[in-house]
């Protein structure tokens, strides 16, 4: 039988394959389910800095008592965080006591204010890592890219200075030069990153005439965004790489494992093909080291990104002029 462990984040896991933040690991039932399908390591649900935010505001508006008592406000604003922190400790603990795999606790960010004192109460709860997940949507004109990278760096600086549990960095890849953004991430000591997180997109119903919401889950195409990203960066940044987007099969794990990744995280393909699929992926990696002669995964990781490939140039190509040259449409 093929070795399958792999560290990731400090944290030594039994196979490459992650359960992303997603409402599949939102409670034990579900979290249970998803180990004895064979995931080496589950992300807990996002606790959401923009959701305990909006609850607020929303109880402000019914409350008139708000408007007169400044103390009253502090109060009610402390009861609010509490109640969701601590229904998300609770979650942290359930987790820790129904499984025997690492439980890492996941926190979704938009600034650096006290909510990254959350994790200290993460870690303290019995995570054995935290993922913060940050999304800044780059659409203030007034505000530069610096800036908003600069604000990346402030939440991480002030969770790291707080937890002494690995910290795993979840970003999206809308950044001028990610490359840049990874390697001064990466520098803040962290111990993983995850390319890439998918998020909310409008869509419109044209015959409503009303804004939806897109596809949630990725398509199993989706997966050469973070392909190249880790292909390109492998061995170039400290921390671990693991790759979210798009992974639904183990044809895609592997192809993933090659660029260098660490470990997968997987959420869509768990919702779309259950959590048999797990297993599937599984069996499709011991099925393609055994034929190709491999014993573990450090004989062929990061063998095809542009460190170890003989043809790097293939990540830096933007255009499909060779593709349609000469091709008849
Ligand atoms: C229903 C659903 C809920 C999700 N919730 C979260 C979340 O709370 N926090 C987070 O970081 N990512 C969340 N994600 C994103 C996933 O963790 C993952 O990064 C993304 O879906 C891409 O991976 P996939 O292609 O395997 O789905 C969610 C995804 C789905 C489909």
């Amino acid at each position: 039988m093929a070795d399958f462990t792999t560290q990731y984040m400090g944290l030594y896991l039994k196979n490459p394959i992650v359960a992303a933040s997603s409402s599949y690991t939102s409670d034990v039932k579900h979290l249970k389910e998803l180990e004895k399908n064979g995931v080496s390591a589950v992300v807990l649900k996002s606790i959401f800095e923009e959701e305990i935010l909006n609850g607020f505001n929303e109880s402000l508006d019914l409350d008139d008592r708000f408007n007169s008592s400044l103390e009253f406000l502090d109060y009610y604003d402390y009861e609010l965080k509490q109640e969701s922190l601590d229904k998300y400790i609770q979650l942290i603990e359930d987790a820790k006591k129904a499984l025997t795999i690492p439980v890492i606790a996941s926190i979704n960010c938009i600034s650096a204010q006290e909510w990254t004192e959350f994790a200290k109460k993460f870690e303290k709860a019995g995570a054995d890592g935290i993922e913060l997940n940050i999304f800044i949507l780059p659409s203030d004109t007034k505000k530069s890219s610096v800036e908003i990278e600069e604000e990346y760096i402030k939440i991480i600086r002030k969770v790291k200075k707080a937890v002494s549990i690995p910290v795993a960095i979840k970003i999206g890849p809308y950044f001028t030069n990610i490359s840049e953004m990874m390697a001064k991430i990466d520098k803040e000591d962290i111990s993983a990153l995850v390319l890439f997180n998918r998020s909310y997109s409008p869509d419109f119903d044209i015959d409503k005439l009303e804004i939806t919401s897109s596809n949630i889950y990725s398509s199993p195409e989706d997966y050469t965004l973070p392909l190249r990203w880790i292909a390109l960066n492998y061995k170039k940044v400290n921390c671990s790489l693991a790759a979210s987007t798009g992974v639904h099969d183990g044809d895609t794990m592997i192809k993933l494992l090659l660029a260098g990744a660490d470990v997968v995280q997987i959420a869509s393909t768990v919702f779309i093909n259950g959590p048999e699929q797990i297993n599937k992926m599984l069996k499709r990696l011991e099925e393609w080291m055994n034929k190709n002669n491999l014993l573990n995964i450090d004989q062929f990781r990061g063998e095809l990104s542009s460190k170890d490939t003989r043809n790097p140039a293939e990540f830096e190509r933007v255009q499909f002029m060779k593709y349609f040259s000469g091709k008849k449409i």
